[in-house]
């Protein structure tokens, strides 16, 4: 089969990890049959240099025609790239919100899943970790606080800042039936996130929250406050299938979540609408820092293209076929910098590797 797919490489370690990314695709497309057609997608900052805006008429155009997109990351150094001086509906971050919201891509799935090669990444206590750990986060991604209404004015000679939460109940039963119907193909377990003793958007979405859940007997489910699952995600996250949660929450939680799996650079996502399109990205961001080093880890990447294989093209066979390629390279002890923790270094059956590399025998095992 032909497929289009939208690339946005974006700014800092974006083109890097892509690259490698398109490297895994193709070697997909090579062993399968299939045929990937590529569109490179301006956004963010690199948007902002070439024409003013982080987002244009033509790149939404371009995502919208394609079968599916896939990213890598945007943004730059808020405190010494230049792009911070515009204003914030200029700069890099408002493009990929505007998309999101062009899109309605507003499911936001971020898997978050412990390798056991990868246990010494982990910065959790043995006892804690016992046999992994595999969640998935569903995060709602067009609505609550980051598309509210908001300003900043001066009232009576004071500077005053306002931001608006608003959900309303559609938004959150989508956003719920998605969840209930990915517990069903996983361990049948939801966990609703939200802050009710406090806001009433939250207790909206507890309200519907339970409703949904009468449509879904055989999965369970249950309400946590969000900052009761900052504290589990460290204390306890075996006890996670899936986390449901609102757009700033899951935001949060899902680096926290990251963290615990050893790193960022693991983790992939999928932002879906109503439809087969997805766009699909690692959920780190761009790393200006170790931009262009050949250093970044590309793996969240290629998890993240899996995911478009998966749940854009149908492709299940395939996606499967990155996924256990990743994890034979790392039980083959090949690790980019940020998974190869001090004391593993030492060890002779670990080496450390650039991000071509990984590109390259991920491709190996394919
Ligand atoms: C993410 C990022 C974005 C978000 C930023 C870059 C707007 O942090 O995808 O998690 O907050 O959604
Ligand atoms: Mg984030």
């Amino acid at each position: 089969m032909e497929y289009k797919i939208g690339v946005i490489s974006g700014d800092g370690i974006g083109p890097e990890i892509v690259a490698e990314a398109k490297k895994v695709l193709d070697q997909v497309a090579a062993k399968f049959g299939h045929t990937f057609l590529y569109e490179n997608i301006l956004m963010g900052g690199c948007s902002i240099d070439a024409t003013g805006e982080p987002l244009t008429e033509e790149a939404i155009a371009a995502a919208k025609a394609s079968d599916a997109v896939l990213m890598g990351s945007i943004g730059g150094n808020p405190s010494t790239s230049p792009w911070y001086q515009l204003p914030p509906d200029k700069r890099p971050e408002a493009g990929l919100l505007r998309l999101r919201k062009e899109l309605n891509l507003f499911a936001n799935l971020r898997p978050a899943y412990l390798y056991a090669e990868l246990r010494e990444a982990c910065p959790l206590r043995e006892d804690i970790i016992g046999d992994g750990f595999d969640m998935m986060i569903l995060r709602e991604l067009t609505g609550g606080l980051y598309f509210g209404d908001r300003k900043t004015e001066e009232k009576d000679g004071i500077l005053t800042a306002t931001d608006t939460l608003t959900y309303n109940e559609h938004e959150i039963r989508r956003i719920a039936r998605r969840g209930f119907d990915i517990a069903r193909k996983r361990r049948k377990k939801v966990t609703s996130v939200d802050k009710a003793n406090v806001l009433d958007s939250s207790r909206l979405w507890r309200k519907v929250v339970e409703e949904v859940a009468k449509d879904y007997p055989d999965v369970a489910y249950e309400h946590m406050l969000v900052d009761n699952c900052a504290m589990q995600l460290v204390k306890d996250p075996k006890q996670f299938d899936v986390i449901l949660t609102e757009n700033m929450f899951g935001d949060i939680l899902s680096d926290e979540a990251s963290m615990v799996t050893g790193s960022i650079g693991m983790l992939a996502s999928a932002s879906l609408n109503e439809t087969k399109f997805g766009l699909y990205e690692p959920s780190g961001g761009s790393a200006p820092d170790i931009a262009g080093k050949g250093i970044a880890n590309p793996i969240a990447t290629i998890l993240s293209a899996a995911m478009m294989l998966r749940y854009s093209f149908d492709l299940d066979q395939e996606a499967a076929s990155v996924e256990t390629a990743v994890k034979e390279v790392l039980k083959a002890g090949y690790r980019t910098i940020d998974i190869m923790p001090q004391e593993e270094a030492k060890r002779r059956d670990v080496t450390q590797i650039r991000t071509a590399q990984m590109g390259d025998l991920i491709c190996g095992y394919i």
